[in-house]
């Protein structure tokens, strides 16, 4: 117990104990049949003056002597008070912060712990669905400020995967939910020392990364053919298993081959009179056809959940319960019926995209050429050399770390495409959210390299202008915590010879 609820407790058992003695008295004064007080004989003015006047003095001193002491030890504790109060609000903010964060699924594209990840995305310029690398947020309140944090949660980043989340954005979220998903973004921010030295690691993924360049948009081509022989192949699979639907129908329900259930099935009556030796609903004839049109729907569709499901499907005259080896077995009139369902799902996904094949085939093949001329242009490709004899004084290690450096931490906004992958990006410093930096743009923004390097370690500031000619809105994040100074100039450096 603190010493603020000791004194309370004090004071409250003074004033019970006051009140119970004025009723006390009141009482026996009633029961005795007094006359009340203003009407009795009091004490003499001697005795007033003496005994009974230093007694009150003295009651009134002890009472003023407790009160000097015990209020500035109230007093003392009263900032711990208000900042536990404040704790308790804060940690209530960040609980609520954190229910947001899972039940809008920001860990779904920023990693379940807030350390980066990634979304499936639909590429502006070859129009290809790919994964947008999403970025870290566990350590966005080393480069932003809490008021830039919540700009990009209002308002998303339009041109990419993350959405607007604030109502004046168009976002399910009101004021007080962006500040207790920024109070939560505030509990989870990872310790600066976690956040230099990540710096390494991450410059030697980005390197290994333009190392495998190659590799990587090869194999983006290659899975683009792969779609585009898909497509090529869907004439050939609808006209494998256009007729199978029709001829399910009439083995369930023709009079030759029906019974009462198969019919049943598809909502109507059996004439005939087929044979059902293990009297599971479908005839042997059924049985025995089924098996054959199941392999032909093996055969002919491509893959599919429906595929995968009529694979497990097998049929036995014998026994009422059968299924393919190892599978759970299924009863034969409900395989029939899943039949039904999962062949019917084939024969619409593939008319339809029969039907459509033109837009889709120039859709992927469009894609796939615009893969084909990244390849060719190579524009992801960084001359290391090259930039070490321009840039560096032919030093190729301090010319490959800026590279890295610049890849990891600004090519996000400065390069186009490069969020989508390798085989969608563009020069490096192109310009994406942030300005192009290409054609010495920086060293005209910033004549001075100091101005330069002074900008990257704060960013920019909403309103504030920088540069020769820069307007800041705040967007462009402050490195200075985050990257040391030499790795700063690394990349300033390498900034002012891009061409
Ligand atoms: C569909 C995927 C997706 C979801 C869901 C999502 N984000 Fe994002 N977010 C991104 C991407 C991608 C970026 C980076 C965009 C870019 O390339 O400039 C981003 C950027 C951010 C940024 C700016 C960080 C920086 O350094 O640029 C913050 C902060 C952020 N998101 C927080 C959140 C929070 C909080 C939520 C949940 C309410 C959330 N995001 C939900 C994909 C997503
Ligand atoms: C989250 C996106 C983002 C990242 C990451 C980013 N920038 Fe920027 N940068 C911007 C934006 C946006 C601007 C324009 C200023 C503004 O709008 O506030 C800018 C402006 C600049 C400018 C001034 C260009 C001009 O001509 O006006 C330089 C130089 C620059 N950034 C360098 C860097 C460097 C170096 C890094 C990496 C260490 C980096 N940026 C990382 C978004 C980003």
């Amino acid at each position: 117990m603190g010493i603020g609820a000791a004194t309370l407790a004090i004071v409250a058992v003074a004033v019970i104990a006051w009140l119970a003695f004025l009723v006390r008295n009141t009482r026996i004064r009633h029961r005795r049949d007094l006359p009340p007080p203003n009407l009795s004989p009091y004490l003499t003015d001697d005795d007033l003056e003496t005994k009974r006047l230093d007694r009150v003095l003295l009651a009134a001193l002890v009472a003023v002597a407790v009160i000097a002491i015990v209020m500035p030890f109230y007093y003392l504790n009263e900032t711990a008070r208000q900042e536990s109060a404040a704790h308790e609000f804060d940690d209530i903010a960040i609980e609520r912060g954190h229910e947001w964060f899972v039940e809008y699924q920001c860990g779904n594209c920023h990693g379940a712990n807030g350390g980066g990840g990634g979304a499936r995305y639909v590429e502006a310029r070859s129009r290809l669905e790919t994964t947008w690398a999403a970025p870290a947020v566990n350590d966005v309140l080393y480069r932003y400020t809490e008021e830039e944090v919540r700009y990009w949660l209002v308002y998303g980043r339009p041109g990419t995967p993350m959405p607007a989340w604030g109502a004046e954005g168009g976002g399910p979220l009101n004021t007080q939910q962006i500040d207790e998903l920024i109070a939560y973004l505030d509990s989870i921010q990872i310790p600066q020392s976690e956040v230099l030295a990540a710096v390494d690691g991450r410059v030697d993924l980005e390197l290994s990364r333009l190392a495998g360049a190659d590799a990587q948009v090869a194999a983006v081509v290659a899975d683009q053919q792969a779609a585009i022989a898909a497509l090529e192949a869907i004439p050939g699979q609808y006209d494998a298993i256009r007729d199978l639907p029709r001829r399910l129908e009439s083995l369930l329900t023709d009079p030759a081959t029906c019974t009462d259930e198969s019919a049943a099935l598809l909502a109507t009556s059996c004439s005939g009179t087929a044979s059902d030796q293990d009297r599971d609903g479908l005839s042997d004839a059924t049985e025995i056809n089924l098996g054959s049109l199941v392999a032909q729907v093996v055969a002919g569709a491509p893959p599919s959940d429906a595929r995968t499901a009529i694979e497990k499907l097998a049929f036995d005259p014998t026994t009422g319960f059968s299924t393919s080896e190892g599978a759970t077995p299924i009863a034969d009139l409900e395989g029939a019926r899943l039949l039904i369902t999962d062949l019917g799902t084939i024969e619409r996904d593939l008319r339809l995209a029969a039907q459509n094949l033109d837009v889709l085939v120039a859709t992927a093949q469009a894609g796939l050429d615009s893969v084909l001329a990244s390849q060719e242009a190579r524009r992801y490709a960084v001359d290391i050399p090259a930039l070490a004899v321009e840039a560096f004084d032919g030093n190729v290690t301090r010319a490959q770390r800026a590279v890295g450096l610049f890849n990891a931490y600004c090519a996000r906004c400065h390069t186009a495409g490069f969020s989508a992958g390798i085989a969608f990006t563009q020069e490096p410093g192109s310009g994406a959210m942030g300005p192009s930096l290409r054609e010495g743009r920086s060293v005209v923004q910033f004549p001075s390299i100091d101005d330069h390097y002074d900008f990257v370690v704060k960013g920019s500031t909403n309103g504030v202008r920088y540069g020769v000619n820069g307007v800041g809105r705040g967007w462009m994040p402050g490195f200075g915590a985050m990257l040391s100074s030499d790795d700063i100039m690394l990349i300033v450096e390498y900034e002012r010879a891009l061409r």
